[in-house]
């Protein structure tokens, strides 16, 4: 199989399984603790049904979908991740170009090694910027700052990294920098030399960019990631650290990982413009909710007030579909574009965001809807009518 031969996002997720070592996957694909959250956000999907229309002429259909302002081509977006130079040098600018040719949000990581001024080089009209707070507040508004002169579409701040996480496969397999070189990990790295010459040639850690600004000059890869470190995570972060960022950024700000109802109706109040529902891909909190499970709750909370983009889970384009009838815009992933870019490099994460593109056109086709915008709970089912049910056989509120 190769990339152009993979029909689903398994098959890709299998494609990089064979191309990184262990010890480079399992960081990608694992969770935290018992990994329960990783396997709730999938079962949370299989929860709903999608209750088909027939007749109804679904020879053209649209799945574009507006986002603070812009229109995209699809409701989908690639979330951001740290370190993906790790898997292949210059991922991160590789995902940048293929959201750009599929007409499709990006969200640069801060902890990415391209900077985001390499990033909006690439990809200006796609490049959503996400940050982390960290302990230092002059660094924090800098950050703004940069994105601001760099003309960013919108700012993304994740909140639900208070503290590392248990991610026992990253300690079971020695990911640690430098990697401890177990017998177990050379055994398994020599089957895959290309990507151990690329990691012995930048020293064990790619240069996150967008710290180089902030240590001292001439600075190794090495001492950017241990200054990173200690300025993240930085469990001090409240909401008068939103409240500021609210006051220096004039863009759409979103906030990326809220799952409490009540915090949503609190960045509504102090008019953040959108949330990416998120459990962090079950690589935080073991024993959160699936960020769908939480959706019904968090749309009420909000109302039309504030975007909501679910994430964590997403893996087919059924999926999206849902999200959006249960309250969401759009839905974006992480783990399979960075295993498409770690299999095959850009072309690799152009398959991903195609098949799932192929995948909602054919269900909104399936289902009997021409635009993805006009889905709403009524497409759902999930149980048996009622005879006091009268048509429509939903059991959740229509999304406003
Ligand atoms: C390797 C890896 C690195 C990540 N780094 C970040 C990050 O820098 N910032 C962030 O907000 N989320 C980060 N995440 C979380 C993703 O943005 C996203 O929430 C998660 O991957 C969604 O789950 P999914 O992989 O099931 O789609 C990372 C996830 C992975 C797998």
């Amino acid at each position: 199989m190769n990339i152009q031969s993979a029909i689903n996002l398994e098959d890709i997720r299998q494609l990089a399984r064979r191309k990184l070592p262990r010890i480079a996957f399992d960081f990608i694909d694992g969770g935290v603790d018992d990994e329960l959250c990783l396997k709730r956000n999938r079962e949370a999907f299989e929860k709903y049904r999608l209750l088909p229309r027939y007749l109804r002429d679904v020879s053209k259909r649209d799945q574009s979908v507006v986002l603070f302002g812009r229109t995209y081509a699809s409701p989908i977006g690639i979330s951001p991740t740290g370190l993906a130079g790790l898997w292949r040098p210059d991922a991160d600018l590789m995902q940048a170009a293929a959201a750009r040719d599929a007409n499709v949000p990006f969200l640069l990581s801060s902890a990415a090694n391209a900077s985001l001024e390499d990033g909006m080089r690439v990809a200006p009209e796609h490049i959503w910027f996400q940050m982390y707070c960290t302990s230092d507040e002059r660094i924090n508004a800098d950050l703004v700052q940069r994105a601001v002169k760099a003309q960013v579409g919108v700012l993304v701040i994740s909140v639900d990294v208070p503290v590392n996480s248990n991610r026992e496969r990253n300690r079971r397999n020695g990911f640690s920098r430098p990697l401890r070189m177990t017998p177990g990990v050379i055994l398994n790295a020599m089957g895959h030399p290309a990507w151990v010459l690329r990691y012995l040639r930048t020293g064990g850690i790619p240069m996150m960019r967008n710290w180089k600004p902030y240590a001292p000059p001439g600075a190794t890869a090495g001492q950017v990631a241990d200054m990173y470190g200690t300025l993240t995570p930085a469990p001090m972060v409240n909401w008068e650290h939103m409240r500021r960022i609210r006051d220096a950024w004039q863009g759409p700000m979103v906030i990326k990982g809220l799952m409490h109802p009540d915090d949503a109706r609190e960045a509504a109040r102090i008019g953040v413009n959108g949330l990416v529902v998120s459990n962090h891909g079950g690589r935080q909190l073991d024993v959160a909710p699936s960020p769908l499970e939480m959706l019904p709750a968090i749309r009420a909370a909000v109302g039309n007030q504030v975007e909501l983009i679910l994430d964590s889970g997403v893996r087919r384009g059924s999926d999206v579909v849902m999200a959006r009838c249960l309250g969401a815009r759009a839905a974006i992933f992480g783990r399979p574009p960075l295993y498409g870019v770690a299999a095959a490099g850009q072309p690799g994460v152009a398959r991903v965001l195609q098949i799932m593109r192929n995948e909602i056109d054919m269900v909104l086709a399936q289902i009997g809807c021409r635009a993805f915008e006009e889905l709403d709970a009524s497409y759902l089912w999930t149980g048996a009518p009622r005879a006091a049910d009268s048509g429509s056989s939903t059991c959740e509120k229509p999304m406003p």
